[in-house]
């Protein structure tokens, strides 16, 4: 019988689109359920979203939609995001599915009948954007002390959920389980911050709005979202349907994955709602750190948004991942930053592990014609990379149990680095001059091209795609080779290695240029939500005062070409009056340089300079857009310098 791992993400909020702070999670989640299952786990990996409460409510009602219609619309955005970071889950919860609703009200009926839930009054501080209740104690200035919006004081009549009885046992579960809350940071925060400070009941039930899980016994009041959502782990198995052969396979949950802020709900308010189901208790709450960017949380609130999409069009999901996963102290906080991104894609994956396939390929060929010949020398180095080769992949099961992702990736570079070592230790252009060492040089090219073979199975749970490539070229078909159990083995590799030339796996990138043309992208992507925002719904009003600090004025396009290396922008140099501005435009896709010269449009001429792929931009040509992507300048039949107000 083989070890079952059930694994889990958070469920999203589908508030607006998920930004790389969420591809994070679900990465991390993806790399360890396809370790487990390549090391012969059964493994269930479950994701979603969390789609009730009265955030969502009020989000929808902003865009003017129905919920669940917004809701598709984000949820399908979301498949298809998942689709392209190779993210294999093996099932997707949305709280509003039918059998969610159904099993949270059999929960939350079984939890009243037995007297862990009782009803009262609430009157309380509540923090809207977090769906969460806060104490007096907690709250300062009227402040959420997580995101800082505005507290709402509510009173109403409740529903409450006995969390205080569950103190001691909480205590208890927690000192004599040492995994049970990781890293070994976030456990003692919970327990000094919240159980040693003591538990207080939980409001579990409102009734102020009514996009949420009716209590079918009480109408009007909907279930705390907070309960809805920590019940998908049990409701996706089926927990209370007719069939719940999964809940009985995979419960309890071996992995919670998530972001530090949610802790608190996965180690102290979801353990006691199992316990007072009777239920057990998952193995282990992870809390990775945050990603931010610029030294702030990368989130909806604070506008640094960098979509996963926009990333992983550009430099492939393996990319991606790989930065994730390295880039970060898994448990820490890390910064997210373009310049660090290209770096490691250079330094790491075109150079490091780029360099290593190419040349042991190139080789191959070049001194062999493609094929090795079988060769027994024994060569002094060969014992010390053997075992180098075994060692890691004792390191990286190592990493993997204790959820030390970043050191586990690190452990292969460090492989990856030995095997470029090793070629330059053996130097084979130096061997191929002398004929007498023709069986040391094939049995150089022979270690290289079974480190590559090892390597490739060690990053598969990282890199999805990477593996198939370096296995095309070394022409590695049979499945037997290509297992986790099988790179315990060195040399398993036929003697007779030939290889398929291929392409570069990681092209090297133009860091600058690379800088500009990301930070050109997401001022688009922002724009365009603007522009999406705007469509249905204004700006904030703004006074004649802040009105009259834009100039705007005509001016006559003189000269227009393409930038190099751009699809989308044109440089113009545009006449205002006796002045001539140069500006950069993104509208390449719309108008061909030469048709533009002559034309009269509307500038605004006071925009602070910037440099768009390093070209002056000394102003703005105003264009009306419509979200079906069409595009035409604001042309103006007047002289240039006119004043437009
Ligand atoms: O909290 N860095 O949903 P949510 C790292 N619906 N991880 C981040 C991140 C960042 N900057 N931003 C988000 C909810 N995350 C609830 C969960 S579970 C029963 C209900 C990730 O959309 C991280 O995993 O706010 C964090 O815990 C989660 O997204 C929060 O997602
Ligand atoms: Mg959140």
């Amino acid at each position: 019988m083989k070890n079952k791992f059930y694994i889990t993400t958070p469920i999203y909020y589908p508030n607006d689109k998920l930004h790389i702070g969420h591809s994070y999670t679900t990465v991390a989640a993806d790399t360890i359920a396809r370790n487990k299952k390549q090391r012969g786990y059964d493994v269930f990996f479950l994701t979603g979203l969390d789609e009730h409460g009265q955030k969502i409510e009020r989000t929808a009602k902003k865009v003017g939609m129905e919920p669940k219609k917004y809701l598709d619309n984000i949820h399908e955005w979301i498949i298809d995001l998942w689709g392209l970071m190779d993210i294999k889950y093996d099932k997707f919860i949305r709280t509003t599915d039918d059998y969610h609703v159904k099993a949270v009200q059999d929960i939350f009926k079984t939890l009243y009948d037995k007297g862990e839930i009782y009803k009262s009054v609430y009157k309380g501080l509540y923090c809207t954007s977090c769906e969460t209740f806060y104490t007096d104690r907690q709250v300062e200035d009227n402040k959420c002390p997580d995101c800082g919006k505005e507290i709402e004081i509510i009173e109403e009549n409740a529903y409450f959920f006995r969390l205080s009885k569950y103190q001691d046992r909480l205590m208890k579960h927690i000192e004599e389980n040492p995994g049970f809350i990781l890293p070994v940071s976030r456990k003692n925060e919970m327990v000094n911050n919240f159980l040693k400070p003591g538990l207080e009941d939980l409001c579990v039930s409102r009734t102020t709005f009514s996009w949420g899980v009716p209590v079918e016994f009480d109408k009007g009041h909907v279930v705390y979202v907070w309960i809805d959502a920590l019940s998908n782990y049990i409701t996706a198995l089926g927990y209370t349907s007719g069939d719940d052969k999964l809940f009985q396979k995979y419960w309890p949950a071996d992995l919670h994955l998530m972001a530090k802020e949610i802790v608190r709900f996965h180690s102290i308010i979801w353990p006691a709602i199992l316990m007072a189901l009777g239920l057990p208790l998952p193995q282990t709450v992870f809390g990775h750190g945050w990603i931010v960017f610029d030294g702030k949380k990368m989130g909806k609130s604070t506008g640094n948004v960098v979509d996963p999409k926009i990333l992983t069009a550009r430099y492939g999901v393996d990319a991606i991942r790989y930065f994730l996963m390295r880039e970060i102290v898994f448990g820490q906080d890390g910064n997210f930053s373009n310049e660090a991104l290209i770096q490691r894609i250079n330094s790491d994956l075109a150079n490091d592990l780029g360099n290593l396939l190419s040349r042991a390929v190139g080789m191959v060929e070049k001194y062999f014609g493609g094929e090795l010949p079988e060769s027994n020398v024994e060569l002094p180095l060969e014992n010390e990379i053997k075992n180098y080769c075994l060692n890691t992949v004792l390191k990286v099961e190592a990493c993997f149990d204790k959820y030390e992702l970043n050191d586990g990736i690190g452990e292969i570079w460090s492989l990856v680095r030995r095997m470029n070592k090793f070629t330059d230790e053996m130097s084979p252009w130096v061997l191929v001059k002398d004929e007498s060492k023709k069986a040391e040089l094939a049995k150089t090219l022979y270690i290289l091209a079974e480190s590559l073979r090892v390597i490739s199975v060690l990053i598969s749970s990282f890199m999805p795609n990477t593996p198939k490539e370096v296995q095309k070229q070394l022409n590695i078909t049979d499945e037997n080779i290509l297992t986790w159990e099988s790179i315990k083995q060195f040399g398993l590799l036929g003697k007779k290695v030939s290889i398929t030339k291929g392409g570069v796996i990681f092209p090297r990138l133009d860091l600058k240029k690379e800088i500009d043309e990301l930070v050109l992208l997401n001022a688009e992507t922002q724009k365009n939500t603007m522009a999406k925002k705007t469509a249905k719904f204004s700006l904030p009003e703004i006074s004649i005062e802040e009105f009259a600090k834009i100039e705007i004025k005509t001016g006559e396009i003189i000269a227009c070409e393409k930038i190099e290396g751009s699809d989308k922008l044109l440089k113009s140099q545009v006449k205002i009056g006796e002045e001539v501005k140069q500006i950069v435009s993104g509208i390449a896709k719309h108008y061909q340089p030469e048709g533009l010269i002559g034309t009269k449009v509307a500038v605004v001429t006071n925009l602070k300079p910037v440099k768009l792929r390093g070209v002056l931009s000394e102003g703005m040509v105003l264009a009306a857009s419509n979200d079906k992507g069409e595009l035409k300048l604001v042309t103006v039949d007047m002289d240039s310098g006119a004043v437009i107000k």
